[in-house]
């Protein structure tokens, strides 16, 4: 699947733009400012419902106006799919596919597989523990829709229950029997959704080494350790007793909305102990195993965005990582960069041929 081209309206610094793509490589120039980090965001908009970079809808509205919305026409083998975003100040999102509206976002997500590389950011190795398992139940809701469902469910239970603590804590009382239905669910849901993390990442590991060794061409070893409350066996009864401590403090205190997922390089924790390069070098190893899985998983070749990538990257691990993007089976790419006479050449010696796509001050040139 690819997209062939799209429409912004209000969206950031974008007024109004009509753009056409290629359905191989794409290269994205602008000075710094013009909108090609925005352009990415778009089509990351079109696949998964929402931004890459924010949460809040809010903030994607060009200033000064009241709504966006963002037309992509995207090309599969066999068909075409037209899908339109749209979000006014509000107002709840719509999303339109071929003209009729998604009830719920969660429907779209792993029609149109997509993974964004981002080497400068750093986030999942520095922030904290809601990073990384964002980033894991993206890519798990994009190919199994039973976990997705799964995560919704307890997070909507998990509000519920936090909601009975705090009325429990201003009531200066407690009832067990109304706790236990929230309770039930949320020990059924953690036990699923943890099965499901730790098969899925037996699979995503070997995956993140193989990448990890292959751009960095260095001997040092990184590693994940899924670190989580129902690793233990005894996990309900510590959930069960916990609850004059959650009462006291409002929220729950143990479940898999706890979980981390550590970052390790050589045993010790990547974030302390990696150098930058081989913190980019971690995080583009993260989103090439990504593209693989879900590629794998899908049977589908996800459509890949590549942000900055030409100068966060030495020009050795950009050498592999473009020679690895051209040789083995990547679909569309949309590649960002400041300047076009660096990507020309990059493009050149390698013998591939880019679309070039120059960017202005939120307008197409
Ligand atoms: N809601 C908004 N309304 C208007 N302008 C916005 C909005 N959100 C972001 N912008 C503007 O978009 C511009 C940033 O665009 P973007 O991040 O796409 O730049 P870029 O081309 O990727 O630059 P760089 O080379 O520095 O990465 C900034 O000027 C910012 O003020
Ligand atoms: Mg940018």
């Amino acid at each position: 699947m690819y997209l062939k081209n799209i429409r912004l309206h209000q969206f950031k610094n974008y007024q109004e733009a009509k753009l056409e793509f290629s359905p191989d490589i794409n290269c994205v120039t602008g000075l710094n400012g013009a909108g090609k980090t925005n352009l990415l965001d778009a089509i990351h908009y079109l696949c998964l419902t929402r931004s890459a970079f924010s949460s809040v809808d809010l903030n994607q509205i060009l200033h000064g106006t009241d709504f966006f919305s963002i037309k992509g026409s995207f090309v599969t083998e066999e068909r075409k799919m037209e899908v339109i975003c749209s979000f006014e100040r509000g107002k709840k999102k719509q999303l339109l596919v071929d003209g009729k509206a998604t009830e719920k976002m969660s429907d779209h997500i792993g029609l149109i597989p997509v993974v964004l590389i981002a080497p400068d950011d750093t986030s999942l190795i520095r922030d904290g523990s809601e990073e990384r398992r964002k980033f894991f139940d993206s890519m798990l809701s994009q190919i199994d829709k039973a976990y997705l469902a799964d995560l919704i469910r307890y997070q909507h239970f998990l509000k519920q229950r936090n909601a009975l603590l705090k009325y429990f804590h201003e009531g200066g009382r407690k009832d067990p029997q109304l706790m236990e239905p929230y309770d039930r669910e949320i020990i059924r849901l953690s036990h699923a959704i943890h099965q499901r993390r730790t098969f899925f990442l037996k699979e995503y590991i070997p995956a993140l080494h193989r990448h990890y060794q292959e751009l960095s061409l260095s001997q040092e070893t990184v590693d994940i350790q899924y670190q989580s409350d129902l690793n233990n066996s005894d996990f309900e009864e510590t959930f069960k007793k916990q609850l004059d401590k959650d009462i006291l403090l409002k929220r729950t205190q143990s479940g898999i909305h706890k979980d981390d997922f550590a970052f390790e390089i050589d045993g010790y924790p990547l974030k302390k102990f990696g150098s930058q390069g081989q913190q980019k070098s971690f995080i583009l190893a993260l989103k090439l195993a990504q593209f693989e899985v879900v590629k794998q998983h899908k049977n589908q070749v996800p459509i890949l965005l590549l942000d900055d990538i030409f100068d966060k990257l030495d020009d050795q691990r950009i050498e592999q990582l473009m020679r690895l993007v051209a040789n083995r089976g990547f679909g569309q790419l949309f590649i960002t960069d400041a300047r076009p006479e660096r990507s020309k050449s990059i493009f050149e010696s390698l013998s591939m041929s880019a679309k070039l796509i120059g960017i202005s001050q939120g307008k197409p040139f």
